[in-house]
């Protein structure tokens, strides 16, 4: 093994594992080639050779015992190569997608929904055009957080600002505020995409979960929307279909399908088993907690997974929208693959512009993120921010994530 210490702390010497991880885990730890002990484990990162080309993803072991770098022999590209330069910055160093939270109001109330735990607030119209001139590189917005998007009273205002400076703006609603005055709203702001959330076809089961929702008045809303649209000859926008699953409602995905699909879904977004993290568990009522039980988990995970095959025959997938729409949802570099890991490359924010490290993370990690107040190429470039990036990337998981269904076991 081949100390690169020296060459890692050249280039980014605040990449380092975190001191709150969680396990490393899914994979047994490897001999270090200094101390001997089993205490190593594989990052991945670029390497350069003194012939000056870069080894992509390469294999670097960091022991914890030494706390030092070692590349293996069988990841040199012949006997004789000899490392020059270390780069595990891997994630996209120019973002183009945004998803800031307009809201934590909503008029529904979702018993597992966390957005009813927090304070009721909106974003300022102004910190929002701060966030878009502090981010001039943003191509697509999501207007998403745990609210209703369209309960902001100036949510058109905002997505007309966006979409005067030529961003494409997305968005995710509950569906009941489809009006007719909303959706003329909607195809005129020029939204390109909102998807609905629908947790099951059965009217009741359905205001079991979305407490307060009437699934007869979302699905006429999203027709009204598809025939407004479409009879005033506005592409946009796009209609997609999200909602979260139980045990109960495990095998409903092509009935919700079908139903969406006749009133004018025809994306196919993504379904979601109940958040098992530990900062959201505590809000869950205690009748619904054995929606928790692993094993149930597991298979509505596994049922989602078998059924959202079907379903993107029958309904565009959203890659595929994304693809053909040009919608880059950033995949620039290659995470770790030996396990778990978050390789998600767009920028999630709070209301308040606090950056986070993923639309699960609710509260602000540091001050140095916030895009109300700092430029998005100094966010990117704090240290905190890059060794977050960095662990989150590998597998590495802070505290904050327990309970996250990336981290696998
Ligand atoms: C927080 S909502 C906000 C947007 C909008 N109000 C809506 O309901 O679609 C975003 C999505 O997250 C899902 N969701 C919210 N809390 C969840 C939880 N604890 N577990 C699983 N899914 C959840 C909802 O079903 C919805 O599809
Ligand atoms: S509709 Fe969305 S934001 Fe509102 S309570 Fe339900 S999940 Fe939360």
């Amino acid at each position: 093994m081949i100390d690169i210490s020296h060459l890692w702390n050249r280039a980014h010497p605040h990449l380092q594992p975190m001191a709150t991880t969680l396990p490393v885990s899914l994979e047994p730890m490897q001999d270090c080639g200094l101390c001997g002990q089993a205490s190593a484990f594989r990052v991945v990162a670029h390497v350069r050779f003194g012939d000056g080309h870069w080894q992509g993803n390469s294999h670097v072991l960091y022991c914890v015992q030494c706390g030092k770098w070692f590349l293996p022999e069988d990841q040199l590209p012949s006997v004789d190569a000899r490392p020059t330069a270390v780069d595990a910055r891997l994630w996209s160093r120019s973002p183009t997608f945004l998803n800031i939270e307009p809201t934590t109001r909503c008029n529904f109330n979702c018993w597992y929904c966390v957005g009813r735990h927090m304070e009721q607030k909106d974003i300022t119209v102004e910190d929002f055009g701060r966030v878009l001139d502090n981010f001039p590189t943003i191509k697509t917005i999501a207007l998403v957080g745990e609210g209703e998007p369209l309960m902001h009273k100036q949510f058109f205002k905002m997505v007309r600002m966006a979409v005067g400076r030529g961003i494409r703006v997305v968005s995710l609603s509950n569906g009941s505020t489809f009006s007719s005055s909303n959706v003329k709203k909607i195809c005129e702001a020029g939204i390109t995409y909102i998807s609905v959330s629908i947790d099951s076809f059965d009217a009741a089961t359905f205001a079991a979960s979305r407490i307060g929702g009437d699934l007869t008045q979302v699905l006429t809303g999203i027709k009204r929307l598809a025939d407004y649209r479409d009879a005033h000859g506005f592409h946009y926008p796009r209609i997609g279909l999200k909602g979260t699953l139980f045990g109960h409602t495990q095998d409903q995905i092509p009935g919700i399908v079908a139903l969406a699909a006749a009133h004018g879904v025809e994306i196919f977004e993504s379904f979601q088993p109940l958040n098992p993290m530990s900062t959201y568990v505590p809000i869950y009522p205690a009748a619904n907690r054995q929606a928790l039980d692993k094993g149930e988990l597991g298979q509505v995970a596994t049922a989602i997974q078998r059924d959202s095959v079907q379903a993107v025959s029958q309904l565009k997938s959203v890659s595929q929208f994304c693809d053909e729409e040009g919608i880059a949802l950033g995949k620039n570099g290659q995470a770790n693959g030996l396990r778990p890991n978050c390789d998600e490359e767009w920028v999630y924010a709070l209301l308040s512009g606090d950056v986070t490290p993923c639309c699960q993370i609710k509260t602000p990690i540091s001050p140095n993120w916030n895009l109300a107040k700092k430029t998005i190429d100094e966010v990117l470039a704090d240290a905190l921010y890059e060794n977050t990036r960095f662990n989150l990337w590998n597998g590495l998981f802070p505290d904050y994530c327990k309970g996250c269904h990336k981290i696998g076991g």
